[in-house]
């Protein structure tokens, strides 16, 4: 007799749905494809030499580093991040406010366990990052949207929300927002609306869960203050990870907040993994302490930069004049609106031209997006960006003559 697998599987299995960029990646390896799809760093541009320089520390440190280690991080290294992240967090956070996670996904996965009970909701920006809906949704979350513009997510329109929710009796535990350079609209949420998010969470007594994998990744202006150096009542919860700014590979991130909650998501993670593999957590901190990491980020912003112009340049030259999109000031994507234009079958066509994005209702948590697309510029190759434009145009014009 065969395994009756429905009967087997938890509820939270049955409906659990596939990540739907991770879907899409098959497409993406197809020979010839240029991709634009998945956020991925520019692989050319990874410090092979330093990182792997770092691997000292196996020699000097091996019977600490081959060890299982806390489960709230490797010591050396929330030192090190404790120190280095002090400007932006407006002060030195303590040992008991961070937590060292596999990847901020991990982070994100950890601080639902310990807030949502099914069917809470969280308040998410229109669009917002597939990954989190997917990790928010297994939790048990429903979501209450909150459309953006280019200063992100419209603070204005919270209460209402909140009120609306409470009064159908939905509690709400937090709200999510990805400060800068958003994925997938490259949005960056304005000083004032960050003092708005704070102001709103501290009068309907709400969390907030600030997301920044790209804060590093500024080609121009000047860095916002993070909403957690605003905060007063230990309300906000601050996630950044080394994904970005040094190989995704690596699985390091961290998290920080109140002492709380840091606690209870620590409890989770050693049910999870006991601890993120100190190996890696030794070899980053190597690297960080050595100053590789304040010597590549300025080169890795620079090459970014350009790469982003790149992108804006044939942009500029080959999308269609009704094609809407804002160039973004840092982080890794274009969000292209195409009127008129389903951006599912866009996805296909693309294809067939050889060019692969990723297609709009992926970002949104309750529907929407059909007409617009997100461009990754940092992972194709300088030489492929004209082409993967000009692919994409002719995919467009496709579309338009049927
Ligand atoms: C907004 C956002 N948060 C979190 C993550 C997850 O990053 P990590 O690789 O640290 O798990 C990503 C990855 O692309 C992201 O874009």
């Amino acid at each position: 007799m065969s395994v009756e697998w429905d009967k087997l599987f938890s509820e939270q299995a049955m409906n659990i749905k596939p990540s739907p960029i991770r879907e899409l990646l098959q497409y993406t390896k197809k020979p010839g494809v240029i991709s634009f799809a998945g956020g991925n760093p520019d692989p050319l541009a990874f410090p092979v030499a330093e990182f792997a320089s770092a691997a000292i520390v196996l020699g000097r440190n091996g019977m600490d580093v081959l060890q299982y280690g806390a489960t709230d991080g490797y010591g050396p290294l929330k030192d090190f991040l404790a120190e280095w992240m002090a400007g932006r967090m407006g002060r030195v956070t303590n040992y008991d406010e961070m937590l060292i996670t596999t990847g901020s996904q991990q982070g994100m996965d950890l601080l639902c366990a310990a807030l949502i009970d099914k069917g809470d909701a969280i308040l998410v920006e229109d669009p917002t990052y597939p990954g989190a809906i997917h990790t928010m949704r297994n939790r048990g979350a429903s979501f209450i949207t909150v459309p953006c513009d280019k200063d992100g997510m419209i603070a204005d329109l919270l209460p209402e929300k909140i009120e609306e929710a409470r009064k159908s009796g939905v509690k709400i535990k937090f709200i999510y927002t990805i400060v800068n350079f958003q994925n997938p609209s490259g949005a960056v949420l304005s000083g004032e609306r960050r003092k708005k998010l704070l102001e709103i969470a501290e009068k309907y007594d709400l969390l907030i869960f600030e997301d920044d994998p790209y804060g590093h990744l500024r080609y121009e202006g000047e860095h916002e203050p993070t909403i957690f150096s605003m905060d007063n009542s230990n309300r906000v919860v601050f996630a950044c990870s080394f994904s970005k700014i040094l190989a995704p590979g690596a699985r390091v991130a961290w998290i920080v907040g109140s002492p709380e909650i840091i606690k209870k998501m620590t409890l989770v993670k050693q049910g999870a993994d006991l601890c993120t593999s100190v190996v890696t957590q030794a070899l980053v901190a190597e690297y960080c302490v050595k100053g590789h990491l304040d010597g590549f980020l300025p080169k890795i912003v620079s090459h970014y930069a350009k790469k982003c112009q790149g992108m804006a340049e044939v942009f500029a030259k080959h999308l269609p004049k009704d094609a809407e999109y804002a160039v973004p000031r840092g982080g890794f994507f274009f969000w292209v609106k195409i009127p008129g234009v389903d951006s599912k079958e866009l996805f296909m066509k693309g294809i067939e031209r050889g060019v692969a994005f990723v297609n709009g209702p992926a970002f949104f948590a309750n529907g929407g997006g059909e007409d617009c697309i997100r461009a990754c510029f940092t992972f194709a190759r300088p030489d492929d960006l004209e082409e993967g434009a000009k692919r994409l145009a002719q995919a467009i014009g496709d579309m338009k003559a049927k």
